[in-house]
């Protein structure tokens, strides 16, 4: 109850100045962090931090299908489970899954089936994992980054990597990534994927309202940030497995001297016996 009065009678989400609760512009998005390769365990990993969203992605295969019976001879099933930890959100959320993490497996393993070769890897399957551990809104998109860098990661072989970032409208102004309180209050909000190298959209969700042209807009601002996103996964990605020579050449010389060729062993312990055989 205490809560509820807390909430100002009319809440402005921007102010005649263009400048939203958190201070940023209609075009700016949250700061977003991306480190790839964060778990030992998984074939691929991927940890985004994303304003307040805090999500790991953890990928597995392509490995044998099971239960069996859902292999598809042809190609790779792309399996994805989407999942809130229970102290992600400040109301404890019941674990396991809901009609919500559902149609976001759902639309999340769609989109990456389009962009997956699965027909090089038949009767296995890609199993994404995908944990909220801290959700400020704009979770789904979070983790389908997170994912898309986890899938690479993994050297899944796939066109090209998954990029998302939702706009919406609040207080009348179409923005970019919307908030918590902006998702909650605002009129719409409206998620997408893009794979960046040949513009295909791979997602496409709405929830509230928007007209035709607002809708473009919306479209336009996630279009521009989905291009500053892939940068930073990419970016990610070369974090993780370039080298410099420095590194390389350091790593060289720590490393044992090789033990000798097996032919030269061999070899040494013949004239051990010659020497043996030869001496009285
Ligand atoms: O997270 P995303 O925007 O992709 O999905 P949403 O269904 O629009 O949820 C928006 C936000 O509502 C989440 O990011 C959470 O911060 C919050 N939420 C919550 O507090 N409790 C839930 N059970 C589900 C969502």
């Amino acid at each position: 109850m205490e809560d509820i009065e807390h909430i100002p009678k009319e809440l402005k989400l921007i102010d005649e100045n263009g400048v939203r609760l958190d201070g940023r512009r209609f075009d700016e998005l949250r700061p977003i962090r991306i480190e790839a390769g964060v778990l030992g365990r998984a074939d691929g990993s991927a940890y985004v931090e994303w304003g307040g969203n805090k999500v790991l992605a953890a990928v597995y295969g392509p490995r044998e299908a099971h239960p069996r019976h859902l292999q598809d001879p042809a190609r790779a099933l792309v399996q994805c489970r989407y999942n809130m930890a229970p102290f992600s959100v400040s109301d404890r959320k019941r674990p396991g899954p809901d009609r919500r993490s559902v149609e976001i497996s759902k639309v999340i393993s769609e989109a990456f089936s389009s962009v997956i070769f699965k027909e090089q890897f038949p009767r296995t399957s890609v199993d994404i994992f995908i944990e909220v551990l801290q959700a400020d809104a704009g979770t789904r998109c979070a983790g389908l980054t997170a994912a898309a860098v986890a899938i690479a990661d993994a050297g899944v072989p796939m066109k090209d990597l998954v990029t998302s970032c939702a706009s919406g409208k609040i207080g009348g102004v179409v923005c970019l990534d919307l908030n918590k309180d902006e998702d909650n209050f605002g009129e719409a909000d409206c998620p997408m994927a893009i794979v960046p190298r040949t513009g295909e959209i791979v997602l496409l969700q709405m929830d509230g309202h928007l007209t035709y042209d607002e809708f473009q807009k919306a479209m336009g601002l996630s279009i521009d940030a989905a291009k500053r996103i892939y940068d930073l996964q990419r970016d990610a990605l070369r974090r993780r497995y370039s080298a410099t020579v420095d590194e390389i050449l350091r790593e060289a010389a720590a490393a044992p001297a090789p033990s000798p060729a097996p032919a030269e062993v061999a070899f040494d312990s013949q004239l051990d016996d010659l020497g043996r055989e030869g001496s009285p």
